[in-house]
């Protein structure tokens, strides 16, 4: 059965990278929008830009702390408000740093787990209270590949919070199993964003394209997608079965 149109789109971290990339090409097929960041000022100068080349659309900006609970809570009812509900909520808020467990990296360990667990959790409760009460919704939580194998040195944390949010959504989704209410994971690999500057790995795609196969996989809805799928599907794949001498030598930093 073709999907619905997910025409009001909630997107948290939307001041940068991804978020800000999902921001234009939803806005250029004709959704409303929702977004929020700690840094307002950035939403706002994308709030002007997306309505003066799609006047059509809303787009509602606000700030928010994902790390706040109670900032996640009033944030996202205000915004659900002002656009009458969501169709589509993607939780893609997050922080990517650290280090090799016991080197003394624990505040940077202990921040990322904190914003990526934490934060991606408050955002699903929200989420599932509204899509509950609207009895349809689509929530999408961006982990990574990095979720799928232990990482080591400076990815160690981060691949645990992500493999966190995996547990997470596919627990909501065996809650609400044959509703009107879907649920995906998606896995990117490498895209050039801030988060990883000086960090990158290799088969690192460009912005640009990272961001459009990001809203290909998502329109499709599926309930675990790669992005790009090639290579990273396969990639995954591999990283699942190799032994944990080669998984290190490859996925090191
Ligand atoms: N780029 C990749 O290769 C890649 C791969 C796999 C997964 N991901 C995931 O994709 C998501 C987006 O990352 P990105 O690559 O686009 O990096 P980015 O450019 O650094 O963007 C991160 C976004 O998260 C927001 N954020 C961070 N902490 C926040 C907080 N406490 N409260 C509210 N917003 C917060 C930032 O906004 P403010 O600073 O304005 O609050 C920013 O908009 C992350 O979850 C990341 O783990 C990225």
């Amino acid at each position: 059965m073709p999907h619905p149109t997910r025409q009001r789109i909630f997107i948290s971290g939307a001041s940068s990278g991804l978020g800000e990339g999902m921001a234009r090409r939803f806005a250029a097929m004709g959704r409303d929008l929702a977004l929020c960041a700690r840094r307002l000022e950035r939403l706002e100068a994308l709030q002007a830009e997306l309505r003066s080349a799609h006047p059509g659309i809303r787009v509602e900006v606000a700030a928010m702390d994902v790390d706040d609970p109670r900032s996640v809570a009033t944030v996202f009812s205000e915004l659900a408000d002002r656009l009458g509900g969501f169709d589509r909520v993607i939780v893609n808020a997050g922080i990517g740093k650290g280090a090799s467990v016991g080197t003394g990296g624990e505040a940077a360990n202990r921040a990322v787990l904190h914003t990526n667990v934490l934060g991606s959790h408050a955002q699903c409760e929200a989420a599932m209270e509204l899509f509950r009460r609207q009895g349809m919704g689509h929530l999408v939580l961006i982990s990574s590949v990095a979720s799928v194998r232990g990482m080591p040195g400076s990815r160690t944390a981060y691949g645990a919070s992500k493999a966190a949010l995996n547990a997470l959504a596919e627990g909501i989704r065996s809650d609400v199993y044959g509703s009107q209410i879907e649920v995906s994971t998606i896995l990117p690999g490498y895209i050039a964003t801030d988060i990883n500057v000086g960090r990158r790995g290799p088969l690192t795609v460009g912005l640009d394209k990272g961001v459009d196969a990001l809203t290909e996989v998502i329109e499709r809805e599926p309930v675990r997608g790669y992005v790009p799928p090639f290579p990273w599907r396969p990639v995954a794949r591999l990283l699942r079965v190799l032994p944990l001498s080669v998984v290190r030598r490859v996925t090191g930093s």
